[in-house]
């Protein structure tokens, strides 16, 4: 077996820093390569973007085995193995984009050499790494399985958890031989305590698919469940707390103002897409891929059900929307259902501002620009407040003591001091008041 101690990691966004990083301190020498200059700058400047990374930890990587460079300056030859860790989103249907993928194969394509080993490690549909992947790496005329090792292996990490990217989390790795699969799981054991290896890159494909596909179609259920809820008169938030009191074959998911970031809103996409090539259409996935969708629409609908019960319409009111991030505490924006419900209530005609204290600027999806007021400055100004992302670094106190009226996506006014009529919560209706009949069956 090779002695890979030479890594390149083509890609430095949420996957490859933490990443290279980690390969770095396990005392293996890394070119981390990005496409991007601006990417390469800040990283070098010792900044890191990413939440789970410190600019301690990074500066001492790049004081120790990790150096960073453009893709114009970097020697993917020189390394025994490279792993991928580019975007892969989806197109305005919904189709996959293999840009990136394609992209970051041609270019390792140009300076590959025999012996080498690469790790194809962002998410995507199964048969790429053995189709368009393969094919473009093998256009000079090298071959996977003889020439060099090929292997897929995803990535598991949660932005804002940092429990999620560290050594203890297992690893799923499968290679076009049963050689590249074991010399992929050498290399990645000096990073994971446990390493899986399967039968095949499809079947990691795939893997990796199941996880975010089951997220997915579990989030669309208690967001179904929160509209029935709403209907019957009951709190969403009290049966699904009261469901997870089971301590085996039920898993806590809960309801929001939809899905965002790189991963939950498109990945299922992938599968879908590539189920079509068989002739089969995936309901769950387009289904519950439906019903996520349809959530930031049904706050823009709660939100007009607030102002009307206070006699107010839509058009002119002046609402705060609270946490635009995709989740909570990070600095993520990618995919945020926030930028929908803004768009939603912008296109009634409200007048819209946000607070977000870990993004200072925010797009709608209709392309206008939002830069994050103070809160006080919000509370002052607003006719209601939207809370979409419930950061942990937001005054709560502050927001239910001065607020009129709040609408609650995400369970935020469980344990703050709240007037009757003051809160309408998704999934549950007005926090102290009866909700209208629900009327008796038949
Ligand atoms: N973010 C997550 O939580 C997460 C978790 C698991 C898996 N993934 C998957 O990992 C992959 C990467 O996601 P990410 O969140 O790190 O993306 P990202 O956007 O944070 O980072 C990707 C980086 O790749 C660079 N890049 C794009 N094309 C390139 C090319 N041809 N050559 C070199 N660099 C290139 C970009 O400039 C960017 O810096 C995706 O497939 C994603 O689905 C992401």
């Amino acid at each position: 077996m090779a002695s890979d101690g030479r890594i390149a990691i083509i890609g430095l966004g949420y996957v490859g820093l933490p990443l290279a990083i980690a390969f770095a301190e396990a005392g293996i020498q890394v070119e981390g390569i990005d496409v991007s200059e601006g990417r390469v700058r800040e990283l070098n400047a010792r900044h890191s973007p990413i939440d789970d990374i410190s600019d301690e930890r990074l500066t001492a990587a790049l004081a120790g085995n990790l150096s960073v460079v453009d893709s114009a300056d970097g020697h993917p030859g020189e390394a025994d193995a490279a792993f991928v860790c580019v975007p892969t989103p989806i197109t305005p249907t919904k189709d996959p984009d293999l840009g990136p993928v394609v992209g970051a194969a041609e270019y390792l394509a140009a300076h590959l050499r025999k012996g080498q080993l690469i790790v194809l490690q962002s998410t995507t549909f199964p048969g790429t790494t053995t189709g368009p992947f393969r094919e473009v790496l093998e256009r000079g005329g090298l071959r996977a399985g003889t020439d060099f090792d090929l292997a897929f292996a995803p990535e598991r990490v949660n932005p804002g958890d940092p429990g999620s990217s560290g050594r203890s989390i297992p690893r799923l790795v499968g290679g076009t031989t049963p050689a590249a699969t074991s010399r992929a799981a050498a290399l990645l054991r000096h990073v994971n305590d446990r390493v899986v290896e399967l039968s095949s890159p499809d079947a990691a494909e795939l893997a990796k698919l199941l996880e975010n596909v089951f997220r997915n179609i579990n989030i669309a259920l208690v967001n179904n469940l929160a509209l029935l809820c709403e209907r019957m008169g009951l709190d969403v938030w009290e049966v699904i707390d009261a469901a997870a009191t089971k301590p085996f074959g039920f898993m806590r998911f809960t309801p929001g103002p939809g899905v965002g970031g790189h991963c939950i809103p498109v990945d299922p996409y992938y599968l879908s897409w590539r189920a079509r090539q068989f002739d089969f259409i995936d309901r769950f996935i387009e289904l519950a891929g439906d019903i996520n969708l349809a959530m930031p629409r049904h706050v823009v609908d709660l939100v007009a059900e607030g102002l009307n019960d206070r006699g107010r319409a839509m058009k002119g009111a002046k609402i705060g929307v609270l946490g635009v991030a995709f989740k909570p505490n990070v600095q993520d924006a990618r995919n945020s259902p926030a930028s929908s419900v803004i768009s939603g209530l912008a296109g009634r005609g409200a007048d819209v501002a946000i607070h977000d204290p870990h993004i200072p600027s925010f797009r709608d999806d209709d392309g206008r620009t939002y830069a994050s007021r103070e809160l006080d400055d919000l509370l002052g100004w607003a006719d209601a407040i939207v809370v979409v992302t419930a950061h942990r670094a937001i005054d709560w106190a502050a927001v239910f003591g001065r607020a009129d009226l709040v609408i609650d996506t995400v369970d935020s006014s469980t344990g703050q001091d709240i007037r009757p009529g003051q809160v309408l919560r998704l999934g549950a209706g007005w926090i102290g008041r009866k909700p209208l009949a629900a009327g008796n069956p038949a």
